[in-house]
């Protein structure tokens, strides 16, 4: 099993932080952005990473190296521009090769303990599985529709959400993730979507799903990367006075 940070694309929610730096080099609480996901998938057992990002690469390097301070084995692929989470998975196949992989978005921060889901996944002969949490906000995330054990569509950002279940940005998938990716076309936001390809999964009846219990947030945006911050650091015990 290999794991995948993605850490590419603009970041232009964040600007003007993001207008010299990467978005996910920026910090949350006491660390940069980037080391959640990768101490998730570090605590989950996965030890193989590969790491895509954008024009900065060479300030992950510094900071990362071979990734052996995180516990973890770290290579690195390069996306030019922000053709979307889909298309940057692409580029870690020759990394991934035959194996099955288990994506985490760079600007995601789970409370869960990642291991129990990943076990249940490796258990799954085939198909993908992908982590969904209730949210106040659903209008900014992937939608999901759940029929009892199935999921029944995914709506990427929708006006006015069916559900309150939001995709969350842990994605497990086996190798025809690759074959997949390679017939997608861009999307009226000109990226390759991941919600198409997580749709195609239920199109053939092989998206599992599982929900998570603890806190989860993006820390995409001013308001929920404070939020992020102030969730990690209240998880460190820290207190806050007036
Ligand atoms: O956070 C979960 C949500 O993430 C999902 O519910 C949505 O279905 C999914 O589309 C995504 O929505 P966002 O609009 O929040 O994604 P964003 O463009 O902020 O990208 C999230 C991360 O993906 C970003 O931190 C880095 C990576 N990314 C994104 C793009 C567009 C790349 O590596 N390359 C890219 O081109």
């Amino acid at each position: 099993m290999i794991g995948v940070v993605l850490a590419g694309g603009h970041g232009t929610r964040l600007a003007p932080m993001t207008n010299v730096v990467n978005k996910h080099l920026l910090d949350v609480f006491d660390q940069p952005m980037v080391y959640y996901p990768l101490q998730a998938l570090q605590r989950s057992g996965i030890t193989d990473v590969v790491l895509v990002t954008g024009a900065e690469i060479e300030q992950f390097k510094t900071l990362l190296g071979d990734g052996s301070g995180l516990g973890l084995n770290i290579e690195y692929a390069q996306q030019d521009g922000a053709g979307g989470i889909a298309q940057a998975l692409g580029l870690t196949q020759p990394h991934v090769g035959d194996d099955a992989l288990v994506a985490i978005l760079g600007d995601n921060l789970f409370q869960d303990e990642l291991a129990p889901y990943v076990q249940t996944f490796r258990e799954q002969e085939r198909g993908a599985r992908i982590l969904l949490k209730q949210v106040a906000d659903a209008r900014r995330f992937g939608v999901a529709t759940i029929d009892g054990d199935r999921i029944k569509k995914i709506e990427e950002k929708p006006q006015n959400p069916e559900t309150d279940m939001a995709v969350t940005g842990c994605y497990m998938y086996d190798n025809r993730v690759f074959d997949i990716i390679s017939t997608l076309r861009p999307s009226q936001r000109g990226e390759l979507e991941i919600t198409d390809v997580n749709n195609t999964y239920i199109a053939a009846g092989e998206l599992q799903y599982d929900i998570l219990n603890g806190w989860w947030t993006d820390a995409g945006t001013a308001p929920s990367k404070l939020k992020a911050s102030i969730l990690v650091a209240l998880s460190k015990g820290v207190t806050f006075h007036a």
